[in-house]
C-alpha cells in the first residue's frame, strides 16, 4: 500500500485550485439513471470514487464517455443489468445512490447492502423505509437489497426522515422525480450537495422546490431529459487546505471555491485567530505566523459545523494554544484519528462522543495509519506540524477523496512525498 512521508515544520504559503465536490458528483452521476438521454457532467474531481461510480454504471451496461478534462457523458439507455455488486459497493458506500433512480425509472434494482465502515454502522434503513412508503416492494436477503415496483410507477408520499440523512434525502429526491403525484420530504438534509443535485435534476426537467431547506417538495413528471451540468466546488477539500495552512501558521488563497457554503468552518477559523478574506469564488487565510488558538466545536448537519471537517479541526486543536472540547453528533465512531494523534504526542482524551483536548506546541513525527478518508487528511495535517518525519500508511483512503493531495501540498511548500507500495 502506498504511504505518504511528511517532513513537518514548513509554513504553508501559496495558492491552490479546488476540484469539484465528490459528494455532489456521486449523486449527480447516479441521477443519469433517471433518463435515457445523455447527461454530461463537468468539473468532476480525479478521484477513485468517481472511477468506482463509472465502473458501477459500466457493470450495469451503461456506457460513459470520459472527456479530456474528465467531463463525463453518461447514457443509461444501454442499461442491461439492474444489479450493483458487492465487490464494488463494499469499496464505496455511496453506491447506494443508484437504488432510488434505478428503481424509479426501470422498476427494479438489486443493490448490495453497504456494510459499515470505520466511522460507524451507517445503516440505510431510512432509504428503504421511504421507498417502501412510495410503493416499492423491498426484501433484504443474502446481503442484497432486492427492490421492484411490480411494473407500476412509484407513488408520491409524505416522508418524514427520523434522522437527517444526506444520501437518504438524495435517494428519495431522485426516486420522487418520476413517481406519480407529490412527494414531500420532511427533515430533509440541507447540505449544499443536496442542493446541487436538485439543481441538476431541475435541469433534467424535474419539478422540485425547497432544496436547501428541511422540507423538499417533488411533483413527479412523466420523464426526464438529458442535461449538461457543472458540479459545485468541494467545500470539504476547501476547508481541509485552509486548516492545513492555519495549523502551520501560514497563509493560503483557495480558488475556484464557494465561500458561502463554508460559513461555520470560516467562523471557527476566525475564532482560532485566522484572518479570513473572501471573494466571489476564493477564500484567503493568513495566520500572520501566529499559533492558532484552541476552539471548541460540535458537529451537526448543515449549516452547523460539518462532521467531515471534525478530524481536520482536531489536528488544528491538537497544536493550538489552550484547551477545549470537540463533540461528534453525526457518527458514532469518528475518533479513530485521535489515538494516532496521541501517538504523535497530542493530548486528546475521548469521553463518549466528545474529545477533551489540551493543545501542545508541536507534535512528534511517528508512523501512523489512516482509517478513513477524513482521518487520513487529519493525520497529514498533524504530520505537517511535526518537527520530525511522519509516515502515513493506508493512504488509499485519501486517494478516494482528495485530488493530487501531495502535489497540492508540495506547491504550498510542504515537504511531502508518496512512497509507492
Ligand atoms: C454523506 O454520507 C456523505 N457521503 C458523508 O461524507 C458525510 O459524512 C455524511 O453524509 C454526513 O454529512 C456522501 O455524500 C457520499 P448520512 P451518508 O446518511 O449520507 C444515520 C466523506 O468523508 N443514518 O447523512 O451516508 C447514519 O448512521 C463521507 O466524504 C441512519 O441511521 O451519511 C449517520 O449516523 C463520509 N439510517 C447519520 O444518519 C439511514 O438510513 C447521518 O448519515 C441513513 C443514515
Amino acid at each position: 500500500m502506498d504511504k505518504l512521508v511528511i517532513q513537518g515544520g514548513a509554513q504553508l504559503n501559496g495558492e491552490i485550485r479546488i476540484a469539484g465536490a465528490k459528494n455532489s458528483a456521486l449523486p449527480i452521476m447516479a441521477a443519469a439513471l433517471l433518463t435515457r438521454d445523455v447527461v454530461t457532467i463537468g468539473n468532476l474531481p480525479h478521484l477513485f470514487d468517481i472511477t468506482t461510480m463509472l465502473e458501477l454504471l459500466g457493470c450495469m451496461g451503461i456506457e460513459s464517455v470520459v472527456g479530456e478534462k474528465l467531463n463525463v457523458e453518461i447514457n443509461s439507455s444501454t442499461i442491461k443489468r439492474f444489479n450493483a455488486p458487492y465487490d464494488l459497493v463494499k469499496t464505496m458506500r455511496a453506491s447506494i445512490l443508484v437504488l432510488g433512480p434505478m428503481l424509479s425509472h426501470y422498476g427494479e434494482a438489486e443493490v448490495a447492502l453497504p456494510g459499515g465502515c470505520a466511522i460507524g454502522s451507517r445503516p440505510v434503513n431510512l432509504h428503504l423505509a421511504a421507498l417502501k412508503k412510495m410503493g416499492a416492494k423491498i426484501i433484504v436477503e443474502n446481503g442484497y437489497i432486492k427492490a421492484n415496483t411490480n411494473g407500476q410507477r412509484l407513488k408520491g408520499a409524505h416522508i418524514f426522515m427520523d434522522i437527517v440523512t444526506v444520501t437518504g434525502t438524495e435517494n428519495i429526491m431522485m426516486a420522487a422525480t418520476l413517481a406519480t403525484g407529490q412527494t414531500i420530504i420532511e427533515n430533509a438534509a440541507r447540505e449544499p450537495e443536496v442542493v446541487d443535485l436538485a439543481l441538476c435534476l431541475r435541469a433534467m426537467g424535474a419539478d422540485i422546490s425547497g432544496e436547501g431547506s428541511a422540507t423538499i417538495t417533488i411533483n413527479g413528471v412523466e420523464r426526464l431529459h438529458g442535461c449538461q451540468y457543472q458540479v459545485m466546488p468541494d467545500r470539504i477539500e476547501t476547508g481541509t487546505y485552509l486548516i492545513a495552512a492555519a495549523a502551520t501558521r501560514g497563509r493560503i488563497k483557495v480558488k475556484d471555491t464557494r465561500p458561502s457554503i463554508l460559513e461555520s468552518v470560516l467562523s471557527k477559523l476566525e475564532e482560532a485567530g485566522a484572518q479570513i478574506d473572501i471573494g466571489e469564488n476564493w477564500i484567503s487565510l493568513d495566520m500572520h505566523g501566529q499559533r492558532p488558538r484552541a476552539v471548541s466545536l460540535t458537529t451537526a448537519p448543515y449549516p452547523a459545523f460539518p462532521t467531515d471537517m471534525q478530524a481536520q479541526f482536531t489536528a488544528l486543536n491538537a497544536i493550538a494554544d489552550g484547551s477545549g472540547s470537540i463533540t461528534e453528533t453525526v457518527f458514532e465512531n469518528r475518533f479513530m484519528h485521535i489515538h494516532e494523534m496521541n501517538r504523535m504526542g497530542a493530548d486528546l482524551k475521548v469521553e463518549g462522543n466528545t474529545v477533551i483536548f489540551r493543545g501542545v506546541p508541536f507534535l512528534k513525527g511517528a508512523p501512523v495509519m489512516a482509517t478513513d478518508l477524513r482521518a487520513s487528511a487529519s493525520l497529514i495535517i498533524a504530520g505537517l506540524v511535526c518537527e520530525s518525519e511522519t509516515v502515513v500508511d493506508r493512504i488509499y483512503h485519501i486517494d478516494r477523496g482528495y485530488e493530487c493531495i501531495e502535489e497540492k501540498l508540495q506547491s504550498l511548500g510542504a515537504k511531502i512525498r508518496r512512497l509507492p507500495s
